[in-house]
């Protein structure tokens, strides 16, 4: 009689390994997430501070620097004061800063220049595309041979390890989509311009030289980061989209989303899945350096669970509020500069309804 003697090893197995499955369903850490994010934060700090060293000291020199370098910017020093940083490019890729340091992109990989903006068919892009070059499995180091606007017919569903490095060139990448970092890491964005992304869908999309998926209808965000790590988006302008500027959803860790210009805009940013998701609480973001600008609302973040630095950014209004929370997220915001609006019914810099939730808030004058 097989099937008995199967069923009993079967609940043999079970009942021989209830702390087997009692850890597996209970590991809430994420791959690359950090097990003390204070030491990043501190990380964070010394490389502002080595940064604005330099600068003073330079100016009690009396050295005129020009001011693209030495701007106490790490990250901008770290490259441009390289004056040819156009045949080193890689080396951008160890300029980050925060808990998306180690995002590799396309370092080691070969250059890949984006010669044609065209997006015929997201199932079958043709050489020379940028949605060609995003598949691709291997590392790439993504440039463009010249200014385009590229308006996708989809999202563009981006592979692990790639830059898309827009330095040198005026790129516009707009549309349908647009940009979707999903179960994926290592990847850099740097230096372009993602606005009026509208959803889409209901269609097939390639991901892989190997794979063409059907793909359901897209929110609408710029990026999506969805069940991703390491993560750096860099020095890019985003506005006038559907839903989120920047999202990082399920599962997302080890992300720096720096020196970006935000305008024109509702939700901004929206980090965390919903207030149950918890693998959310592994969630390690950087927000430094950015210009909250223009016509926004609300959402800069609206963060669930997680570590959230927020630091050196400038606020300049908002029509409802700055930060959001819920969920416990740890919300660590120093060196910002919030400039509340003139309505005395938006002055708070935190939506003190989200807040009720909100689990552990640092608020700290900085150095820099
Ligand atoms: C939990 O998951 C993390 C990330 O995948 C892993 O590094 C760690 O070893 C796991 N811990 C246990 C107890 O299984
Ligand atoms: C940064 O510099 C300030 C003084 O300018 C100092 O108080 C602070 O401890 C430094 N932070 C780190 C992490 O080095």
């Amino acid at each position: 009689m097989p099937l008995p003697t199967t069923c009993i090893l079967f609940i043999c197995f079970f009942l021989s390994s209830p702390s087997f499955l009692t850890k597996a369903t209970l590991n809430l850490t994420l791959p690359h997430q950090h097990p003390d994010p204070e030491a990043v934060v501190q990380e964070v700090q010394r490389s502002v501070n080595v940064s604005l060293s330099r600068r003073q000291m330079l100016s009690l020199q009396g050295k005129g620097q020009r001011s693209t370098c030495l701007t106490g910017n790490p990250i901008d020093d770290c490259w441009r004061c390289d004056s040819n940083w156009q045949k080193n490019r890689q080396r951008f890729a160890d300029c980050a800063i925060g808990f998306g340091r180690n995002a590799l992109g396309g370092k080691g990989g070969q250059i890949y220049i984006v010669t044609d903006s065209s997006d015929r068919d997201p199932a079958n892009p043709v050489p020379g595309t940028l949605r060609h070059a995003v598949v691709q499995e291997e590392p790439l180091w993504i440039v463009f041979a010249a200014d385009m606007t590229i308006q996708l017919k989809h999202e563009l569903i981006v592979n692990s390890y790639k830059t898309i490095d827009g330095r040198g060139a005026n790129v516009h990448i707009v549309g349908n989509g647009c940009i979707t970092l999903q179960y994926v890491s290592n990847v850099i964005i740097h230096n372009i311009h993602v606005h009026h992304c509208k959803p889409s869908g209901n269609t097939n999309i390639r991901s892989s030289p190997t794979h063409v998926g059907w793909r359901g209808k897209s929110d609408g965000d710029g990026i999506s980061i969805s069940g991703a790590r390491l993560i750096w988006i860099d020095h890019c302008s985003l506005s006038y989209c559907t839903d989120g500027l920047i999202d990082a959803i399920m599962g997302s860790t080890g992300i720096t989303i720096s020196n970006n210009y935000f305008s024109h805009h509702n939700d901004v940013m929206l980090l965390g899945h919903n207030d149950r998701y918890a693998l959310d609480s592994g969630m390690q973001i950087t927000i430094a350096f950015n210009h909250f600008g223009d016509a926004l609302v609300q959402r800069m973040p609206r963060c669930r669970r997680g570590y959230i630095h927020v630091v050196n950014n400038d606020f300049t209004q908002w029509e409802m509020y700055a930060i959001g929370g819920s969920a416990n997220p740890t919300i660590n915001s120093q060196g910002n500069r919030y400039n509340a609006p003139p309505d005395q019914n938006a002055k708070e810099v935190i939506n003190l309804m989200l807040f009720l939730s909100f689990g552990f808030l640092i608020v700290r004058p900085t150095t820099s």
